[in-house]
């Protein structure tokens, strides 16, 4: 995101929310263990049903990321696949199923990665699980009771961690693939509790040169998904 230029609320707020971009190439240098604080301790202020506050996140960098990092790239290769919450292909259709197709086509069109060269897209994929060449990962997890009302908690944490990273001058990028292998990620990091992974957040500073990082996914018209009732 550019250094800001609004004046009033309103017009930062549309800086902060269209500036975050799924980010997918990084600089290896990590942010400051300060700014790390600031930026977590903001994300805590998300909503959450009654207060609850059902997430608990796994912050990971230096040794253990690269560990890490390795762990999932083996689990990848070796189909090792764990998901604390299923997840079906068909899961996406209609619409869904156009719009996820048109994002590919983006990402994969900035990497000069072709529809049918499988092999290429594989390999990015599996790339993808050393966090896009991020320097750190945050780990989102829910209570071992937990159904999809308290997912909803931790979305609203996800979403108000990506906005703070955003405001301090970090790039990020959601991945729900890392939670395909939850005890790989569980093992690998000598987590004992029961607790859910729902998604992780790879985070660092943006690698601009990179064209993967410059592509823009439409949003859908506000009439398509909105209704207003008067
Ligand atoms: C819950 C969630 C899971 C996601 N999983 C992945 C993922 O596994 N890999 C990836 O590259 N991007 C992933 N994304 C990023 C989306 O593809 C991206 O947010 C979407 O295409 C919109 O683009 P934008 O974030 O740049 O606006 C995920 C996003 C969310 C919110």
């Amino acid at each position: 995101m550019p250094a800001t230029t609004a004046t009033h609320l309103p017009d930062y707020a549309e800086q902060l929310i269209r500036g975050r971009r799924a980010t997918r190439a990084f600089r290896p240098d990590p942010v400051p263990e300060d700014t790390l604080r600031a930026v977590f301790s903001l994300a805590g202020a998300a909503p959450s049903n009654s207060n609850t506050q059902p997430w608990h996140v796994e912050v990971v960098s230096g040794a253990a990321r690269d560990r890490l990092g390795k762990d999932l790239i083996a689990a990848h290769t070796d189909r090792r696949m764990s998901l604390d919450f299923p997840y079906r292909d068909d899961l996406y259709t209609g619409t869904y199923a156009q719009r996820r197709h048109e994002a590919g086509a983006a990402m994969y069109g900035a990497l000069g990665i072709g529809r049918d060269d499988h092999e290429r897209r594989e390999a990015f994929n599996a790339e993808s699980l050393n966090f896009y060449g991020a320097p750190h990962v945050a780990l989102l997890f829910l209570p071992p009771n937990a159904e999809e009302r308290m997912a909803a908690d931790v979305g609203m944490y996800g979403q108000t961690l990506l906005l703070a990273l955003t405001a301090y001058g970090i790039a990020s990028c959601p991945q729900g693939l890392l939670s395909f292998y939850a005890d790989t990620i569980r093992e690998s990091l000598g987590i004992v509790s029961d607790r859910k992974i729902l998604f992780g957040i790879s985070f660092g500073f943006a690698d601009t040169s990179a064209p993967v990082n410059n592509i823009t996914v439409p949003r859908a018209e506000l009439a398509e998904t909105t209704r207003f009732h008067v």
